[in-house]
């Protein structure tokens, strides 16, 4: 409330003879109304002042937390209002833009020619869409998406146009990293189900495993056993055999065909000697899959495992299998040596496999059977790379290449559990274990495991 003092209300002096009393407090009655008029007109004021302050505070909070670029020109083109951040971009303040023409903004004639063809909509009160280049602060133009829309008075009078724009570069760049945040949660998953499937197939597998492992040791101790005392029995009779043997005897050799039956028992021994061995390599390998301890972990030198995997598997394969390898400088990780040579190894083998012709016609067709492994250090990451010359893997397959069992080399020649096993002891190693196929041809394995 003001705080005016009150007019003097006394009566009038007496030298104001002739006006009666009754006009001086009519005069007072008036002047009493003029000022109480004047105190309530006074105050409606400053409630309004007061408003019109808060939605000027109001609409500058708003532009100054608006990341758009927002530009109120008039009917010239020239810049009336804007927000932070147009003085940031431009790299100019706003006392400093207020009055200068829009196109002094814009970095090229083709973004000049645009904002007047915007400037002739708007003037037809039509909304127009362009893309501008801005020139930023450092003189470089930088794309900017405005909407341009006229703008009017109170009367409807059109006084200028609002443009309102977002840097083109910045929406790139969150829908680039929104691919990648979604592209990485996809990678996440896809290895959460292989895990969560791995975990509960080698739980399956730990107790088949440990099912068949006793039958299939006696098994094969029992055929090892048979085999002998089989040569042996086979030795007592031919000595048998040389002796004059009376005829109900010999009918009965005839009869029994002891002589081809002593022939076929070593081969039939040998047969199931070998299919015994191969359910316990299987049983093995299931055991390997299933176990979940991660063994002694050492500081291992990863060039020294390449080079040990290179020379065991090699000692077994076709000469001809030829291996690019150079060593580089020490690369440590910490990890277990053996099980980290047989991933290489596995690798390495799977390669030789793939490569090696199967048929005459394919080895006349065929590149000379070859494999490429590279190692690389980058930042926190060691990448083994191994790429090979073969046929690569069918697309069907490439989602099942690491699941236990599955093979596509006939009965006898894989357990389908090499590539499983790997994965498992990568992942245990806090590494990854990728495949992919290389545009001209052959498959590429890649091992990342994190430096020591
Ligand atoms: N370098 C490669 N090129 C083409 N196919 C491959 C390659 N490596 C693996 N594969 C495919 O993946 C399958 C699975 O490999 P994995 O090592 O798991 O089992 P395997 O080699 O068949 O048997 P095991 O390793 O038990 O001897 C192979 O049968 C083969 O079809
Ligand atoms: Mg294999």
């Amino acid at each position: 409330m003001p705080q005016r003092p009150p007019p003097n209300l006394q009566l009038p002096p007496a030298d104001l003879e002739g006006v009666g009393d009754d006009t001086w407090l009519d005069v007072i009655h008036k002047m009493e109304e003029v000022y109480s008029k004047l105190v309530s007109d006074e105050v409606e004021l400053e409630e309004k002042n007061a408003q019109l302050e808060q939605s000027q505070q109001f609409i500058f909070s708003l532009l100054s937390s608006m990341s758009d670029v927002l530009i109120a020109c008039n009917q010239d083109g020239l810049i009336e209002e804007s927000n932070a951040a147009l003085c940031e971009l431009v790299g100019r303040s706003e006392q400093d833009l207020r009055g200068t023409p829009v196109p002094d903004l814009l970095a090229d004639a083709q973004s000049v020619q645009r904002w007047q063809l915007a400037m002739y909509h708007a003037a037809a009160h039509e909304v127009a869409v362009v893309e501008l280049n801005l020139r930023d602060a450092h003189g470089l133009p930088v794309p900017v998406d405005m909407s341009c829309t006229p703008r009017h008075n109170s009367t409807g009078r059109q006084v200028g146009r609002v443009l309102v724009g977002r840097p083109l570069g910045e929406i790139k760049r969150a829908y680039h990293q929104l691919r990648e945040a979604h592209d990485a949660l996809k990678l996440a998953q896809q290895q959460l189900l292989h895990s969560e499937k791995m975990a509960s197939l080698g739980r399956l597998v730990a107790g088949v495993a440990h099912e068949l492992n006793n039958p299939i040791s006696f098994v094969l101790g029992n055929v090892h056993v048979l085999q002998r005392y089989g040569s042996r029995l086979g030795r007592y009779l031919e000595a048998l055999h040389q002796l004059d043997l009376p005829t109900p005897v010999q009918a009965l050799r005839q009869e029994l065909r002891i002589d081809a039956l002593l022939k076929d028992l070593p081969s039939l021994m040998e047969g199931t000697l070998e299919g015994a061995q191969r359910t316990a390599d299987i049983v093995n390998g299931l055991k390997r899959f299933s176990s979940a301890s991660q063994g002694e972990v050492t500081q291992v030198e990863l060039n020294a495992v390449v080079e040990r995997a290179i020379h065991w598997v090699q000692k077994g394969t076709a000469p001809h299998f030829e291996i690019h390898w150079t060593r580089g400088p020490d690369c440590f990780v910490s990890g277990n040596a053996g099980q980290l040579l047989q991933v290489m190894m596995n690798l390495i083998q799977n390669a030789a496999d793939a490569t090696s012709a199967n048929t005459a016609a394919d080895a006349a067709r065929a590149a000379a059977p070859q494999l490429w492994i590279s190692l690389v250090q980058q930042d926190g990451q060691v990448q083994l790379r191994f790429s090979d010359n073969g046929p690569g893997i069918a697309p069907a397959h490439l989602s099942h290449i690491f699941d236990p069992f599955f093979t596509t080399k006939s009965v006898g020649k894989g357990t389908g559990l090499g590539l499983s096993i790997s994965y498992g002891l990568v992942e245990q190693h806090g590494g990854r274990l990728a495949v992919a196929n290389l545009p001209q041809g052959g498959a590429e394995f890649t091992l990342i495991l994190p430096r020591a």
